[in-house]
């Protein structure tokens, strides 16, 4: 990486010293030659000369990639690579130099992301490349941190992404079919491709062209699904290869979950584990461009976590079985703005408990132990890309993996992959403390640089600081006099609305051109009806494939439900004798992204819907009446969100919990730099902008079930999306990031579409704080901190060889205020409830405040040479808890 920088520098010093000669040749010669042949001669050398000058920066820039059996081959000499992703339009371009930054110095090599066709071509052939859709400048700005790139760029990406990243418009292709040998489809993938492949030229952003792209890749996990597409499968993954290959990038490109991808195309492995992955050629590298961080929060779900011991468990045994390529996904998340969100019924945080969060915060101790983890690998790089690795068993669940090169490195990686029991393992003559599901890196084949269950990075507390929404200008008035608002019509109420008999399916109906669509009957019922029966009601039945519905009846709320896939209700309403009129609102959270055919899963009230007498008996089919459509609100034609409009009323009282209604207010930031977010509880589901721009769905009243939650999660054992869970019986959401660079110090507007009803006064916003609190517990055990690993040749300094607990605050400003624990023992519980154990150094607390309050950072030593014995014949550690300010 250094070394591909620095020959970048050097490439452009030279082209302007050249240039600086050349001008001055010309000088020269000018005053000594006029007439026209000679001109033309000079013209000619000049021409050869910035050849030779854009010859030789391009030689010195360009970078040849290929790879072979063991990896990824960059100007001939193999790569360990780290990757993570970052997704561009999750975050903003203000936030993309510190994402990219601390993912640098979280040790990754390599950014990966996919391109994103619904941002960029929103309508067919109208280009966006702007904003959070800046591909280029986010590629140039991961070159300029000096890291590589990954393009994937699809263009079907999955990704938690609406319609898995296909625009809509495509959908409505005469004939197409789509991810499959269907010439429609084909062509305009295609087209795609080529304007994004032809993009990154354009900008020289291949390594081929000295850029940072190394890697691209086409389709998306086709392999899971292909067998439901048959034979046309086949032909559709080779016309893909070939499509992409004839783009001539100059880079390889790879499919992932394709294990029949044709040469040269690399196939890659995705999942929570990938060490049991072999690529379908031996010529190939194994490489995994997807290990899942955490996964993604649907509404109405509770949150899923992965602990980092068992995703740095994960990443090492990958190594350990001859991987030389991983990427994290997501390594930072980020935000579902506007309507990307996927479906069904995907959040819009998509933090994906990441090692960067949502809100670009390190999230500790996941960042800081992967960090640890990538440079034991890396000192272990020269051995790897040498040699496949030599396996044997040490014992039941136990196995050590050796590379060794005839110039005599030797990295070994040790392993127990049991569960339940640590062990003690004898390699090479020595002993070895390996916890159940852990691996050992040494690499030296003899000193541990790293374990990946003993953790040497402190848990950072991280807290939201409430402010209530402060109105513009400090004014002290009552804030709910500070809203204004609009009712939005119940029913039909634009001009475009339309007749259609029958019930149609939404997004064939709305295009996606909106989340809402309304279905609207009116119908007569005569004074002698059942369904007028007196003190019982009718039932009005209905039937949506998703995902959420409210019916009003006769302008009035009755009922609604959600619900991922399909959704039944059964509303017990009032009719009057005459008209009625039945306006079912159906909204939409997300199209589907993922599964064979999602494309057509569609969405939308497509029936029954049936109006039952209570009494039972008649029933009346409503769904093959004629009904009326409305695409969308009128407060979304009116540009509501984003223009002025003289319709906002501000007379009091604010009316509330009342469904459909716009609200907007203005705004103070909160103070400071650091990260915002608005906690929507208190309103009910809708829409919101901030200045004019989409901070996403939010729905805090979509609460998550009760059931699969655990506080403490065991990391031993295979990890699922389900494993891990927190915040059961919690609203799924209540916290949306505002980004900072879209507010102003004052004057800031907010506009909600709220549907259901809520009570707009009671948003508050927080911004997001990091750590105040640490928290560490470092045994005997431990190896010693990696930044000090050096082979057991070069140990001079006894300290080295022993464990060390370090606490840093995260923010430069700040130092250790205080130690609200500390004990060297057996300490118990977790950050926040630790307690001493049995055995205790009295001198515990009184060492840990000497060595740390009034610094920033501080180093102990985990040793009874320091802390003195407190209990003979036990493994001890270190637990504290310290207060940063
Ligand atoms: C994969 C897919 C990604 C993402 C992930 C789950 O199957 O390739 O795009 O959807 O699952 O987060």
């Amino acid at each position: 990486m250094q070394y591909h920088k620095a020959v970048k520098q050097h490439g452009l010093t030279l082209s302007s010293r050249r240039f600086v000669f050349i001008y001055r040749f010309q000088e020269r010669n000018q005053s000594h030659r006029s007439n026209l042949e000679e001109k033309m001669v000079q013209g000619r050398k000049m021409k050869m000369i910035l050849l030779l000058i854009l010859q030789i920066v391009m030689a010195a820039t360009a970078a040849n990639v290929t790879y072979d059996h063991r990896a990824l081959v960059i100007d001939g000499k193999r790569k360990v690579l780290i990757s993570g992703s970052i997704h561009y339009p999750r975050s903003t371009p203000e936030m993309w130099p510190d994402l990219i930054q601390k993912s640098k110095d979280g040790g990754l090599d390599v950014i990966e992301t996919y391109v994103f066709w619904s941002g960029h071509e929103p309508e067919k052939n109208k280009y966006y490349f702007e904003g959070r859709y800046d591909l280029v400048k986010f590629v140039k700005l991961v070159e300029e941190a000096g890291l590589y790139v990954h393009l994937r760029i699809g263009p079907y990406v999955c990704a938690e992404w609406n319609y898995g990243g296909f625009p809509v418009w495509l959908h409505f292709v005469p004939g197409i079919k789509f991810r499959t040998d269907n010439e429609p489809f084909k062509e305009e993938m295609q087209r795609f491709t080529t304007k994004i492949v032809d993009l990154m030229k354009q900008e020289k952003l291949y390594a081929s062209q000295g850029g940072p792209i190394i890697l691209s890749q086409i389709e998306n996990e086709y392999g899971n699904i292909d067998s439901a597409y048959g034979a046309a499968a086949k032909s559709y993954i080779k016309w893909s290869a070939s499509m992409a290959l004839s783009l001539d990038t100059g880079v390889p490109w790879n499919m992932c979950q394709q294990a029949d991808a044709p040469d040269p195309m690399i196939n890659t492995c995705n999942g929570f584990y990938c060490d049991q992955f072999t690529p379908n050629s031996n010529n190939k590298p194994k490489m995994w461009t997807e290990n899942w961080s955490g996964w993604f929060l649907g509404f109405g779900d509770p949150s899923p976590y992965r602990p980092v011991q068992d995703l740095a468990f994960a990443v090492a045994r990958f190594y350990q079985r001859g991987g030389t390529f991983q990427n994290y996904y997501m390594y930072h998340g980020g935000t579902n703005f506007d309507r990307t969100s996927g479906g069904p019924l995907i959040s819009t945080s998509y933090d994906y408990d990441a090692p960067i969060d949502e809100y670009g915060l390190l999230r500790q101790p996941k960042w800081g132990h992967l960090r640890d983890l990538h440079k034991a690998i890396k000192l272990c790089e020269d051995a790897l890309i040498a040699t496949d690795p030599t396996i044997t068993s040490l014992g039941s669940n136990l196995e050590a993996a050796v590379y060794k090169t005839s110039s005599g490195s030797c990295a070994a990686f040790l392993a127990n992959v049991g569960t339940k029991s640590d062990a003690t393992v004898t390699f090479n003559g020595k002993s070895y403390h390996l916890p159940a599901w852990s691996v050992s890196i040494l690499p030296d084949c003899k000193n541990v640089a790293f374990n990946t269950a003993k953790i040497n990075s402190a848990t950072e507390s991280t807290a939201f600081t409430r402010q209530s929404l402060k109105p513009d200008g400090g004014s002290s008035a009552e804030l709910g006099s500070q809203w204004s608002y609009i009712k939005e019509p119940t029913g039909i109420s634009k001009s475009d609305a339309f007749l259609k008999p029958g019930l149609l399916e939404q997004i064939n109906t709305t295009a996606d051109k909106s989340d809402y669509l309304w279905y609207s009957l009116r119908m007569d019922i005569k004074g002698d009806e059942t369904f007028l029966d007196e003190g019982s009601k009718a039932v009005l039945h209905i039937e949506s494939l998703g995902q959420v519905v409210y019916a009003f009846i006769n302008g009035k709320l009755a009922g609604s439900g959600h619900g991922k896939q399909k959704i039944s209700l059964d509303i017990p309403i009032n009719l009057v004798a005459g008209k009625n009129t039945i306006d079912l609102l159906s909204v939409t959270v997300g199209l589907a992204n993922y599964g064979a055919f999602f494309d057509l899963v569609g969405a939308g009230i497509t029936g029954p819907v049936t109006l039952k007498s209570a009494k039972g008996g008649s029933s009346i089919d409503l769904a093959s009446q004629q009904w009326t459509y409305q695409v969308g609100l009128k407060g979304e034609d009116s540009g509501l969100a984003t223009v002025e409009s003289s319709e906002w009323v501000s007379k009091s009282p604010l009316p509330t919990k009342q469904p459909l209604i716009w609200y907007k207010t203005t705004f103070d930031a909160p103070s400071g730099s650091e990260p915002v977010a608005i906690d929507f509880t208190g309103t009910g589901k809708g829409i919101a902008w901030v200045n004019g721009q989409s901070i996403g769905r939010y729905w805090p009243t979509s609460i998550a079930g009760n059931g699969g939650c655990t506080d403490s999660c065991d990391y031993r054992g295979s990890y699922r999306a389900n494993k891990c869970l927190k915040n059961c019986g919690k609203p799924s959401q209540t916290l949306y990031h505002v980004p900072r660079s879209w507010l102003k110090p004052s004057g800031n507007t907010l506009v909600l579409f709220e549907e259901m009803g809520g009570d707009p006064t009671q948003i508050s916003f927080g911004t997001k704080q990091t750590g105040s609190n640490l928290c560490l517990t470092v045994s005997q055990s431990h190896p010693p901190p990696v930044d000090t690993w050096t082979s057991d040749s070069k140990i001079s300094n006894r300290t080295r060889t022993m464990p060390v607990l370090t606490l840093q605050c995260p923010v430069s400003t700040q130092v250790i205020s205080s130690i609200k624990f500390a004990s060297f023992g057996t300490p118990k519980g977790t950050c926040g409830s630790f307690t001493s154990g049995s055995c205790n150094s009295s001198r515990s607390l009184s060492l840990v405040q000497k060595a740390c309050i009034g610094s920033r950072s501080c180093n102990i030593e985990v040793s009874t040479r320091v802390f003195g014995e407190p209990c003979r014949g036990v493994v001890k550690s270190l637990a504290v808890e310290a207060s940063c300010s």
